[in-house]
């Protein structure tokens, strides 16, 4: 285990709920806080500084009235926007001495310096094994293929084991851990966490539609379209919302992610928004049964967990069979 002691030991489960644009809320990250479970959000899911700084003083607060150990909230940087933003927020988090953060889309570069200055543990999302080598980051977070929202390319398993060859700093499994016995999975790879994203959307208290919510319940692995079409990047779709907002999934569009702000950004000249009218999840999909609370989630995960650790105790137990 190469996480701090101090961040390990408060853990229930070695699990991040993944941050989310537009699904990860205060509330959400604070009920998976709560439950011992790390939540992650992107900054810009609160909509300015002052708010931002509200959302942390709520978790804090949350968390302080829980009486077993508690895990941390971390914040999500998206790194392609306005330095200016980006600084704003980054003095929030370091007012906040938050204990971790993600940086994404961009070089983490401005921001590492002072927040490792703060004490704070920094992982960088990547994607190829170029990135990683490159990333100056203590921790990584990596991108697999499958995953919801822009996804990797690469398989998880050769994704970790590669990088496990040249990092031996905290790393993070992102894209198709699917349940409890995927967590395991992970962390018997090399994993310290895996990050779980799509079946944290499917919870109350996500910022998702309830025709969201309700569409992953009702979604198979196969209903996932892998497409270019709504941000110029390779991007996991739920099939049906394409559908169901008027475009033919058999026939998308593929732009630059310039071209593809400007037909389905907020402001863009489709009438279908991405993000708001048509929704991502990835190949974890299949593990959406239901729409639960998310302390109910965690002890599901945790329960699945469990039970992949005995079944490997029982596999270990089992004496070898006779050769022939
Ligand atoms: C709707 C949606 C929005 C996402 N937004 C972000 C984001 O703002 N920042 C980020 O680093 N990753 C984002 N991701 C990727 C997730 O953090 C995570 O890597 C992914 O959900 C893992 O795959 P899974 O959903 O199959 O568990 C998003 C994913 C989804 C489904």
């Amino acid at each position: 285990m190469t996480l701090p002691a101090t961040l390990a030991q408060r853990l229930r489960l070695p699990l991040i709920a993944a941050p989310m644009l537009r699904v990860s809320g205060v509330d959400l990250v604070s009920a998976a806080c709560c439950a011992g479970v790390i939540a992650a959000f992107p900054t810009v899911n609160a909509r300015s500084p002052q708010e931002l700084d509200a959302w942390l003083a709520r978790i804090a607060a949350d968390r302080d009235r829980v009486e077993r150990p508690t895990a941390p909230p971390c914040p999500n940087l998206i790194m392609r926007r306005d330095p200016d933003a980006i600084a704003e927020d980054r003095r929030v988090l370091v007012h906040h001495r938050v204990a971790m953060v993600i940086v994404s889309v961009g070089s983490p570069a401005a921001v590492v310096g002072p927040l490792h200055g703060a004490g704070c543990l920094v992982f960088a999302d990547v994607a190829s094994l170029l990135h990683a080598e490159k990333a100056l980051a203590a921790g990584l977070v990596l991108l697999g293929s499958g995953a919801g929202g822009q996804t990797g390319w690469v398989n998880g398993m050769s994704f970790v084991r590669a990088v496990r060859g040249i990092h031996d700093g905290p790393l993070v499994l992102a894209g198709g851990i699917h349940d409890g016995a995927a967590l395991w999975a992970a962390r018997v790879l090399g994993c310290d966490l895996g990050m779980m994203g799509t079946r944290f959307i499917a919870t109350p208290e996500s910022l998702a539609s309830d025709a969201y919510r309700r569409m992953l319940v009702d979604s198979r692995l196969d209903d996932v379209l892998l497409t270019r079409a709504f941000t110029g990047l390779d991007t996991n779709m739920l099939r049906q919302s394409i559908a169901a907002a008027g475009l033919d999934p058999a026939a998308l569009p593929t732009p630059s992610p310039d071209e593809a702000r400007q037909v389905f950004g907020s402001e863009g000249s489709a009438h279908v928004r991405r993000w708001v009218d048509v929704w991502s999840a990835g190949h974890t999909v299949s593990g959406v049964d239901a729409v639960r609370p998310v302390a109910e989630l965690i002890e599901r995960i945790d329960a699945e967990y469990a039970a992949a650790q005995r079944e490997t105790a029982a596999l270990l137990a089992r004496p070898p069979q006779p050769q022939p």
